[in-house]
């Protein structure tokens, strides 16, 4: 499973892909706003600490507008991918991305009929938002296993980049389902390295080190 981060600190990504642990990264709009700093100048730094695919997100509600920000987007690196919204307008652009060998990510998904529609489109990744489901009352888990069950249903390409994770247990649950990927906030990372056990078992192993007054070098 690829782990990206979703987040726009581009000194936070920086440590954290340090660990080699991070496959990519993922940007929205609102993540722009907090970063208080320009889109291109953000995704471009960005695309210089990852390889891996960067979602940098169009702004536009029409075709043409989101074609012509993706293009321009997707010119910045070529590790960029193209975040559309999963709205009719969005996936006749994603159609078109496709034909272009531009790269993207359907965002904003709720259920698994437009994630159908996002892979019939030629969509790169599918991103369902599980913990804003989850906030709605719904179980947001049950959605990616139910587009796991289409995609494979029908041979579609498209992965399933599970989104809006909360919890290092969203992570795992969203694994055991089959996304191909998930992105997480850089705390959620944080935490996928904890376990009080581990903490403990440290302690006591390091405490009965000492007393035997060895060094291994
Ligand atoms: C992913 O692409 C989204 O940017 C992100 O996962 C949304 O998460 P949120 O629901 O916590 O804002």
């Amino acid at each position: 499973m690829q782990l990206f981060l979703d987040t726009t600190d581009t000194k936070v990504l920086a440590d954290l892909a340090a660990t080699g642990l991070v496959d990519g990264v993922t940007t929205n709009p609102s993540l722009i706003a907090k970063s208080g700093r320009n889109m291109l100048e953000v995704i471009a730094e960005i695309c210089g600490i990852v390889e891996g695919p960067v979602s940098a997100e169009v702004s536009a509600m029409d075709t043409a507008t989101m074609l012509a920000e993706g293009r321009k987007l997707a010119g910045l690196a070529p590790n960029v991918v193209v975040k559309v919204p999963l709205t009719r307008e969005g996936l006749v652009a994603t159609a078109e991305f496709a034909a272009e060998g531009i790269q993207t990510n359907v965002t904003l998904c709720f259920s698994a009929s437009q994630a159908l529609l996002a892979a019939k489109a030629g969509a790169s990744y599918i991103s369902p938002f599980i913990g804003r489901l989850d906030d709605h009352g719904a179980e947001g888990m049950d959605l990616i296993a139910e587009i796991r069950a289409i995609y494979d249903n029908y041979d579609f390409d498209t992965e399933i980049l599970a989104a809006s994770i909360r919890s290092s247990q969203h992570v795992k649950e969203a694994a055991l389902a089959g996304a191909d990927c998930a992105t997480i906030p850089p705390d959620v990372f944080l935490a996928l390295f904890k376990h009080p056990l581990t903490e403990r078992g440290l302690q006591q192993f390091m405490a009965d080190w000492k007393g035997t007054g060895q060094s291994i070098l």
